[in-house]
């Protein structure tokens, strides 16, 4: 799961990727970022690690300014693209392991399905760059995956090697 990885998925975000911003249900993110928007009428916003950018809409209706970053160009790329009519949101290129935020820690920080590298160390790392973007006083949306979703993408795992195997033994004979 490195950049090129995720320049990969991003050419083909919507099927290679659960969406959170699709399958929010109840609108539970929408809901957040509209409270938080609220209670810092002047404040600013951030999505770390804002992929091909699904959520940046409503983080630039709801916010005078909205910083985006991602280390994905892909990404990036089609972020721009679908906020091109919004004059306050501003892109950047950002390894959250390895670089410093060029911004400043903003009212509320937005990062859904970003910590999810195998590596503790460089999961403790973003952890560090995405909890310093949070302003004193400010919110931070953090969005990881459940329990039950680590132990569906397992037992998927276990589901496919067992196929494979039949697949195998089948063609041996
Ligand atoms: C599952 S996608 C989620 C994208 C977006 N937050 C969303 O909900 O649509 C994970 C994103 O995290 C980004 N990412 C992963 N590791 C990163 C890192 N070290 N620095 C910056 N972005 C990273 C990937 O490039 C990818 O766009």
């Amino acid at each position: 799961m490195n950049r090129s990885y995720w320049d990969r998925i991003s050419k083909d975000y919507q099927h290679e990727v659960l969406s959170v911003y699709d399958n929010d249900l109840h609108g539970t993110v929408e809901e957040k970022i509209a409270a938080a928007a609220l209670a810092y009428p002047e404040g600013r916003a951030a999505d770390l690690g804002c992929g091909i950018g699904r959520f940046i809409p409503s983080l630039a209706d709801t916010f005078n300014e909205v910083e985006a970053c991602d280390y994905t160009r892909v990404g990036l790329k089609k972020a721009k693209s679908r906020c091109r009519s919004r004059r306050n949101v501003r892109f950047h290129q950002v390894d959250l392991v390895r670089d410093c935020v060029p911004f400043e820690s903003v009212e509320c920080a937005l990062c859904v399905n970003v910590l999810i590298m195998p590596s503790l160390d460089k999961r403790m790392r973003a952890w560090r760059a995405v909890s310093n973007q949070v302003a004193a006083g400010g919110t931070l949306l953090l969005v990881v995956p459940s329990y039950e979703s680590a132990q569906m993408e397992f037992f998927r795992a276990v589901e496919s090697r067992g196929e494979k195997r039949r697949r195998d033994t089948k063609k041996r004979g």
